[in-house]
């Protein structure tokens, strides 16, 4: 059976470090093993937090552009805006009928992102998990490749695409299986090791942005938090060495190596060798990234062209799979 793959990410802010290796990466492998991939600017769930309205519109087209400039082949991969496919809302509330607040209670990232103040945050934050699980079930995806901060929101998708149909008595949702992949799936802050690397942290020092230019990427690496030790041979001893496992953790995702192998390299260097070479290797990795994405930045027009064409292909699948759902559930047509 072909996968069929599915993967978005926020417009909210710049693409970092985290979204690259943790995510588009493997996007970018899974595409080129032949899987029929669909990957989505979600700009519905940008809107759940305090945005910016001017800003929205080149802050999706920027997420588009880090696509392409990642590897993602707009030929191949259908890459398109969630919010120019209305099967993204309209399958939303119907599953928003399955969902079940205490499961949506128990999410960590609305915990998170709604902080002390949970009464006051919105409805749409709140049922962020649910359009996300509607996101990959209006396309039966097989596999959905993230980070592993994303790992709880897959359970509920798997979880609202089973009583949907044990409810209706069916087989008509594909369980999605997370795809969790290489050296760094959850890649920490530069400040904060304890912290993941994040869009929202306040200090634009904790990430590296895909817009960052070579200057200011050696600059963060620089200031990075480690320890004053020397690298040790052995992973298990990088256990209580948060920054520095991180540091480690990210050298081997941009080697396409593992954290074995640059200790193997590295072992018994102090951090005043390791930095420099590692943000020599990130710029190496980014820098034709960046380019690229300035590139394409530089035609919007093409950019849209790109995002109208995977529209189409989108809703190719996402129209009819709307009307069988709601055909199941007894809707007068
Ligand atoms: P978002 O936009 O926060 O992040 C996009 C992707 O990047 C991964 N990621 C990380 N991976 C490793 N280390 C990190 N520090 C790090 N930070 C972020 C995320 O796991 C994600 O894969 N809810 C999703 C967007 C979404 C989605 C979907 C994803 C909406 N609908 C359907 C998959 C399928 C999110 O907020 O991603």
């Amino acid at each position: 059976m072909t996968k069929r793959i599915l993967s978005c990410m926020q417009p909210t802010s710049h693409l970092h470090l985290g979204n690259y290796l943790g995510a588009l990466k493997n996007w970018v492998r899974l595409q080129d093993e032949g899987g029929e991939c669909f990957y989505g600017v979600v700009d519905l769930h940008a809107i759940t937090q305090p945005y910016e309205r001017d800003g929205l519109l080149d802050a999706t087209r920027e997420i588009a552009a880090a696509y392409i400039a990642g590897g993602v082949d707009p030929d191949k991969s259908a890459l398109f805006v969630q919010s120019s496919v209305p099967g993204h809302s309209q399958m939303m509330w119907l599953l928003a009928t399955i969902a079940q607040m205490g499961k949506l209670e128990r999410m960590t990232q609305f915990k998170d992102k709604a902080g002390k103040h949970k009464e006051r945050a919105g409805l749409g934050l709140f049922a962020y998990p649910v359009l996300m699980a509607a996101d990959i079930l209006l396309y039966r995806a097989t596999h959905v490749p993230v980070g592993d901060d994303q790992k709880q929101h897959l359970e509920l998708a798997r979880d609202i695409a089973s009583t949907f149909n044990t409810r209706y008595n069916v087989a008509h949702f594909i369980q999605p299986e997370p795809y969790i992949m290489g050296a760094a799936t959850r890649v920490m802050s530069l400040r904060d090791a304890t912290q993941k690397m994040s869009k929202s942290a306040e200090s634009d020092m904790s990430r590296i942005n895909l817009t960052d230019d070579a200057d200011m990427i050696a600059k963060k690496i620089r200031k990075a938090q480690t320890d004053p030790e020397p690298l040790p041979y052995a992973l298990k001893e990088l256990e209580n060495r948060a920054g520095a496992l991180n540091l480690v953790t990210i050298y081997a995702a941009l080697a396409d190596s593992d954290k074995e192998a640059v200790l193997k390299e590295f072992g018994g260097k102090a951090f005043s060798e390791f930095k420099p070479a590692l943000a020599d290797l990130a710029v190496a990795r980014l820098a034709p990234m960046t380019k690229r994405m300035n590139e394409l930045m530089g035609d919007k027009a093409e950019i849209d062209n790109i995002l109208r064409k995977g529209a189409v292909r989108a809703r190719a699948v996402a129209d009819p799979m709307i009307a069988e759902t709601m055909e199941i559930m007894g809707f007068w047509k």
